[in-house]
């Protein structure tokens, strides 16, 4: 893939670790200029380093997202460096699993402040920027436990479907200002935050994403080939799942949404398969990626 993000700054919240820190490094090896943010410096110097390594420059730019004067800090120092930020990815956020009883208000006050909070502090702050600059794009890590609902999960999941909400609703708001807003819905990824509690066995009976393969699902709409894409909330299983609808098709076979939408319409639900449709250009772009 070629350098189709080359000449963008990239601004990634929660880049000190985890999946912040692959679409950091990610973002990097694409040609984006990255403004590494987190609180944890030591960690952030070491994404630092390996985004200099893909011979792009990086910055570091320390704050907390629940910290409205924080966030424009970070702001700040990122424009001050590279004049322009066209990529917002709101992607901090943690989970804390505990049954309602056994919850303390402050804990659950916690995870909306940095789930939901964060995530309109920073675009609140970014966006007169980028209406300025001319358009740009935000990209929210909502998660896909969303759809799979269970005990302990119900502060997390409703800190996450919040940012269904937001993401149609400023998608349609930003339309003409050509800043495009969408939230990728990843399942189990192998991030610290993942392997928390977690024993080897109990991991590779998951069986979750490398971080790094999130890359290409956020690059798209990074990219100007995803410029008019907005206002989607991803199911990556669907996406992954019309991917593999490529192994019945003959070898060798120039593949597209085109030629895999029957066979997704045979075996997804009505509901899916709706979903599918709306994403068929990122599958497009997924397909011509790997
Ligand atoms: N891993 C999964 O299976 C999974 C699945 C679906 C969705 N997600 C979502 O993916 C995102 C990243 O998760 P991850 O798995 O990569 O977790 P992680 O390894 O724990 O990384 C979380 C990142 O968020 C930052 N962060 C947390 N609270 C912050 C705050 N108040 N202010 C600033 N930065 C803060 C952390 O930075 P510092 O430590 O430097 O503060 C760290 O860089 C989260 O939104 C999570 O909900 C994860």
């Amino acid at each position: 893939m070629n350098k189709i993000l080359d000449g963008k700054t990239a601004l990634i919240t929660g880049s000190s670790q985890g999946i912040g820190k692959a679409l950091a490094i990610g973002f990097a090896k694409l040609g984006a200029n990255i403004i590494i943010t987190g609180r944890n410096r030591e960690n952030m110097e070491k994404t630092l380093k390996q985004v200099e390594e893909q011979g792009v420059e990086g910055i570091i730019a320390p704050g907390n997202v629940q910290n409205y004067s924080e966030v424009q800090n970070v702001i700040a120092i990122g424009k001050e460096k590279f004049a322009h930020i066209d990529i917002l990815i709101n992607n901090a956020g943690f989970s804390r699993l505990k049954p309602i009883h056994k919850m303390r208000v402050e804990q659950f006050e916690d995870i909306l402040k940095t789930n939901v909070l964060g995530v309109y502090n920073f675009s609140h702050a970014l966006v007169p920027h980028m209406m300025e600059i001319g358009g740009g794009s935000i990209i929210n890590t909502g998660s896909a436990i969303i759809n799979s609902p269970g005990p302990r999960w119900s502060a997390y999941s409703m800190s996450k479907t919040a940012l269904l909400g937001f993401t149609e609703s400023l998608g349609i708001e930003l339309k003409g200002n050509s800043i495009n807003v969408n939230t990728i819905m990843p399942g189990a990824v192998n991030t610290p935050l993942f392997r928390m509690g977690m024993t080897e066995d109990m991991i590779k009976a998951i069986g979750p994403m490398a971080p790094e393969d999130l890359v290409p699902f956020y690059a798209f709409f990074a990219s100007d080939l995803g410029k008019k894409v907005t206002g989607l909330n991803v199911d990556m299983d669907i996406c992954k799942s019309v991917i593999e609808m490529e192994k019945n098709l003959e070898p060798n076979q120039e593949v597209s949404w085109s030629e895999l939408k029957e066979i997704a319409k045979e075996k997804f639900k009505p509901e899916s398969f709706k979903k599918a449709k709306k994403y068929r250009k990122l599958i497009n772009f997924l397909l011509q990626y790997k």
